[in-house]
């Protein structure tokens, strides 16, 4: 018989064998002809199957929402440092990228295993917050600094309302809607954020579609998936801050030094040198 010399790479996602490239085994000029759009794709080369429409259109307004929130957030920030001091478009880029994490954009995962456990696991809301605050976790997917129950996410509105609108059942987005009233309750910054709205709303995608295994699930929700949208979208916007700062031509940054307070550890607050 034939005797395949071993490899040294695997891949189960896409083949550029042949007279086209295959995105998860279907070539792309059928992908073109059938796909609505890029959550077609996300939908091909990251979960390997063709999501419903519900569900693809979805993906489409996370990434659409998410692209950007404004010059403050850390992520944008860094990007913008990193323009005005003169550096190219990837280092800019992946300056900003590099602020997401458990705090900023990247709760998403987190929040999806906590709902998931609550969830699945029958705890009452009450005890699942009391539960965190024991172990003196922050809840992720939840907390904002400056959206609130009076200034609310519209980002979040809007992907709750497409949800109650098109998904099949929303059982985790109400549970985390159930938490989000405990939370607020001890204070109005505690609300669901647009982290914990994907979070559960993917959850829902996941069971509504049954076409995820619950081995499925976890994994979905242990190595990334759904960070990665955060990413993916965000990369919008921070392209977009740093073109910005080009074409406005603006000088290096540097911080006021007024806007720090400058300690010594042995004498405390030090005014003036
Ligand atoms: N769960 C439970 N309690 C919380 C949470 C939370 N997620 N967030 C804040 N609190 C409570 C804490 O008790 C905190 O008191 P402490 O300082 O004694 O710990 C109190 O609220 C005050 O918190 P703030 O310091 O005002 O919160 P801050 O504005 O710094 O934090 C943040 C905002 C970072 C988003 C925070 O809420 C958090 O860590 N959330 C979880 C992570 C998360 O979901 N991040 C994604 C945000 S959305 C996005 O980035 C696109
Ligand atoms: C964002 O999308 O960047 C935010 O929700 C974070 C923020 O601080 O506004």
């Amino acid at each position: 018989g034939r005797v395949r010399v071993p490899t040294n790479f695997v891949t189960t996602i896409s083949d550029d064998r042949g007279d086209e490239p295959r995105f998860a085994g279907k070539p792309i000029s059928d992908v073109m002809e059938k796909a609505g759009g890029i959550g077609d794709i996300v939908s091909l080369l990251w979960f390997k199957r063709t999501l419903p429409t519900w569900a693809t259109k979805f993906l489409e307004m996370v990434l659409m929402l998410c692209a950007d929130h404004g010059p403050c957030v850390s992520g944008a920030h860094n990007a913008i440092v990193a323009a005005r001091a003169g550096k190219d478009l990837v280092s800019c880029v992946a300056s900003g990228m590099l602020t997401i994490g458990p705090r900023f954009g990247g709760a998403v995962d987190g929040a999806a295993r906590n709902f998931l456990r609550g969830k699945d696991e029958n705890i009452p809301p009450f005890d699942f917050v009391e539960q965190a605050k024991k172990a003196g976790i922050r809840l992720p997917g939840i907390g904002h600094r400056i959206k609130s129950v009076d200034n609310p996410d519209k980002r979040v509105e809007l992907l709750i309302d497409y949800a109650r609108k098109n998904f099949p059942s929303t059982d985790y987005l109400n549970y985390a809607l159930e938490v989000e009233k405990i939370t607020t309750a001890k204070s109005g910054n505690l609300i669901l954020n647009v982290d914990g709205t994907i979070a559960a709303l993917f959850l829902d995608v996941m069971k509504a579609s049954k076409m995820f295994s619950p081995a499925e699930v976890k994994q979905v929700t242990s190595i990334g998936y759904l960070n990665g949208l955060f990413l993916l979208s965000r990369t919008i916007g921070l392209v977009g801050h740093a073109l910005d700062q080009y074409r406005l031509n603006q000088p290096l940054y540097r911080h006021q030094q007024t806007d720090v307070l400058f300690v010594n550890e042995e004498i405390g607050y030090v005014d003036e040198q």
